[in-house]
């Protein structure tokens, strides 16, 4: 099997939360066992939205790295990269741009939902329009076989296989169609209830730990119905239990009931929880530690995850020049 190419990416964005960890890295995590995985980090992909502030772009990189690291991802077992050092992502992406319409960008449903909801963000963009293109470019350029991502990622991967299409009936056959992996989703809301988003402010970082953990598990929205501790509560509707569920799988079911004839008190309820995020969080943050420590590692990993994706897409770029009859040489 290790020979089926496995390819996701995440934007940089800084400190991944248990949103970032749940949708996705989990799953990679179990993959890089079986597969041939390439996992890096999409810094070009962060400047679609973020193109006016970069204070932070190398700080969030080595963020990422940090917390992948920390999360279970080895190195050894798998291909950890940096988009904007793979430069042929660049060129595979300008060469595509030829021959996608311009229809099925303006068309993709998250290119419609972000322009409303970041109206305070000037993305009318030529570059925020190719989202979905440089985001094909990054999966056909690998020739993966399969992408894991979350539901929200289908409809680019959907403008990716139609590209691949395109190109291998216009020119001739490079690219496989990649599959989604979809990741079983645990479902884990932010503090506020509303999915966990940076944006939304709602986070539990990997990193958090003792009074910051505490403070953010403390201040999660219950069940506003529940004002007493006898009052009836319920926790379908409550993020703590959903957290429970997650965390706390032995005791959710009873701390269902009691929530539900106001046996237990919402304090209490999640004074218990934290000391189960906290026994998740802790072999993470211990390793996340050890790489804070040691920073050359951060180094190390790209370097050698950059050699490999180097090798792989030169391969492609060869093919693709070839397939469309424009070497040169
Ligand atoms: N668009 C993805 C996200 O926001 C990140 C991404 C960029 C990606 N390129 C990719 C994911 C290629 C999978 C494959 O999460
Ligand atoms: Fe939520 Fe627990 Fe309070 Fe019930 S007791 S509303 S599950 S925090």
């Amino acid at each position: 099997m290790k020979d089926m190419v496995v390819l996701s990416g995440t934007r940089s964005t800084g400190s991944l939360h248990l949103g970032n960890y749940f949708g996705a890295v989990e799953n990679w995590v179990n993959l890089q066992n079986e597969y041939n995985c390439y996992f890096f980090i999409a810094d070009w992909h962060s400047l679609t939205t973020g193109y006016e502030n970069t204070e932070n772009y190398v700080h969030n990189i080595n963020e990422v790295v940090m917390d992948l690291y920390a999360s279970g991802l080895d190195p050894q077992k798998c291909n950890i990269f940096l988009q904007s050092k793979i430069q042929n992502h660049a060129e595979l992406h300008l060469l595509l741009s030829m021959i996608t319409p311009l229809s099925w960008l303006e068309r993709c449903p998250t290119y419609k939902d972000q322009l409303s909801q970041l109206s305070e963000k000037d993305i009318r963009t030529y570059g925020f329009l190719g989202y979905p293109c440089l985001m094909a470019s990054d999966i056909l350029i690998y020739r993966a076989d399969a992408v894991p991502v979350g539901e929200d990622q289908l409809p680019h991967l959907e403008i990716t296989r139609e590209i691949a299409r395109r190109f291998n009936f216009m020119y001739q056959e490079v690219f496989p169609e990649p599959k989604a992996l979809l990741t079983k989703a645990k479902v884990l809301p932010g503090l506020d209830g509303r999915k966990m988003s940076k944006s939304y402010d709602n986070t539990i970082l990997l990193k958090d730990e003792s009074e910051v953990l505490r403070t953010k598990i403390m201040s999660m929205i219950t069940d506003p119905a529940r004002i007493k501790k006898t009052d009836p509560g319920h926790p379908e509707i409550c993020s703590v239990y959903a957290f429970h569920k997650v965390f706390n799988e032995a005791e959710a079911p009873s701390i269902c009931e009691s929530c539900k004839k106001g046996e237990i008190g919402c304090v209490a309820c999640k004074k218990n929880l934290y000391g189960k995020v906290s026994e998740f969080l802790s072999p993470i943050q211990e390793r996340r530690k050890f790489i804070e420590a040691k920073p050359s590692l951060i180094r190390e990993i790209l370097e050698k995850g950059n050699a490999n994706a180097k090798i792989k897409t030169d391969d492609t770029m060869n093919m693709v020049r070839k397939a469309m009859k424009i070497n040169w040489e």
